[in-house]
């Protein structure tokens, strides 16, 4: 007893910095401490993940045995406890990854999400909010390639993300490369490697929690390039319903595989998984997104007209050697995908991640009957492209970035693309507009 929460806090989050991210990267948190609850890194890994007006989710990373108890207040009033939506123990790793649901919210106010242990103490205590939906303007950022061996961008970049204040954010595969620094390549170490990524990124372990919805890329799977026919496909599923979220709720709900679509300001966004249902490399006529899923894809565009984001790990547009894109790998669904937009009433704009560059290409008329583009957000920290990046491109960026959208679809389909350096410098920033 004694101990007050500042202290528990600051007790808890000390341990954080020095065993689980690393001391190198200890000394970056300083300087932005007012990021972190009481000047410290929260004490467990939390995800805001998908949320609505009225509800939202998180996945709190757990020791085991998983005793803790979650509350949420507001203005100092605790509220009905939040509801188990899923569980996943992971006894060999002492953790246990716990989503939980919260329910009857209202947009526009802060809300405190409590971590106690089974003593009652405070373990760690967040700020988050809904998400006012029916607003026609947002911002959100969008980033992809997160290695977290990669230990200061670990934590600087995110810093720089939080300082960008997105409504939400969307994570566009590689959100944990699973087969690196995993020998064996087994679902054991799949799992430590969620495991680790989840402990080492700072964006969990902020006061200020941001939803967060990410799709999967191949190492999120655990193999490079990695297709349906993957022998660790069903556990790398659970592991990445586990640790990003299951939950519906009115604004998102999956789709297939680990795709799913998110409605908000006036848009709809729909991440696709590339992966579970890939024909292997080389397969005549061969899918990246399977029959079904597009066909799910479209039944959802067709439902109305507001403008859609169309989501993918990897890029779209190719054609240059050495470098996958469904254009050049899937050239029948690229073409089947590309005939049915140009078809639906509503716009359409692709981003894509994978390739350790960012960009902005400008996909011309005669693709979809009006112009549009490809944005491409990858490597917040991972291996730096060194090939050309920009051939073709509006703009192009290789060094660790994330990129902002300040959308607003009142009346044309307004976007502000930004890519974002290191301690929140600008390397690209470009306005355009969408209209068919
Ligand atoms: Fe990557």
């Amino acid at each position: 007893m004694g101990v007050s929460r500042r202290d528990a806090l600051k007790l808890a989050g000390a341990a954080a910095v020095g065993g689980l991210i690393g001391s190198d990267a200890a000394a970056a948190v300083g300087r932005n401490a007012a990021l972190y609850p009481g000047g410290v890194p929260g004490s467990w890994p939390i995800v805001q993940g998908a949320t609505d007006r009225t509800s939202a989710t998180f996945i709190v990373l757990a020791p085991l045995p998983a005793s803790h108890a979650l509350e949420v207040a507001a203005g100092g009033i605790v509220l009905p406890s939040p509801l188990l939506a899923n569980r996943l123990d992971l006894p060999a790793l002492d953790a246990s990854v716990v989503e939980v649901r919260a329910t009857g919210l209202a947009p526009g106010r802060d809300y405190t999400l409590t971590v106690r242990g089974d003593d009652g103490a405070v373990v760690d205590r967040r700020l988050f909010r809904t998400l006012d939906t029916g607003r026609p303007r947002g911002r959100f950022a969008v980033a992809s390639c997160m290695d977290e061996g990669y230990r200061r961008k670990a934590i600087t970049m995110w810093e720089a993300l939080a300082h960008e204040v997105p409504d939400f954010v969307i994570l566009l595969g590689d959100a944990c490369y699973a087969d690196r620094r995993n020998p064996a390549r087994d679902e054991a170490g799949m799992a430590r490697r969620y495991v680790d990524t989840r402990r080492g990124l700072a964006w969990f372990r902020m006061e200020r929690l941001v939803p967060t919805l990410a799709v999967w890329d191949d190492h999120d799977l655990g193999g490079d390039n990695g297709d349906r026919t993957f022998v660790h496909l069903p556990f790398a599923r659970r592991l990445f319903d586990a640790f990003w979220g299951t939950a519906p709720n009115a604004a998102w709900r999956r789709g297939l595989g680990v795709g799913s679509r998110f409605e908000g300001f006036g848009q709809r966004f729909y991440l696709m998984d590339d992966r579970s249902f890939r024909d292997p490399t080389g397969t005549a006529g061969g899918r990246q997104w399977g029959a079904d899923q597009m066909d799910w894809l479209f039944e959802e565009i067709g439902r109305d007209t507001r403008p859609a984001w169309v989501m993918n790990g990897g890029q779209y547009f190719g054609s240059q050697a050495l470098r996958e894109s469904m254009e050049d790998d899937q050239p029948a669904e690229m073409a089947d995908l590309l005939a049915r937009l140009s078809r639906v009433a509503a716009p359409a704009a692709f981003v894509s991640g994978d390739v350790h560059f960012s960009a902005i290409a400008a996909i011309g008329p005669e693709r979809l009957g009006y112009p549009t583009f490809e944005f491409t957000s990858s490597s917040i920290h991972s291996t730096v492209n060194p090939g050309p990046i920009g051939r073709g491109k509006l703009v192009a960026e290789r060094r660790h970035n994330f990129m902002t959208f300040d959308v607003d679809a009142t009346a044309a389909w307004d976007i502000r693309a930004r890519c974002i350096l290191e301690g929140g410098v600008e390397s690209f920033a470009r306005r355009v507009s969408i209209a068919r």
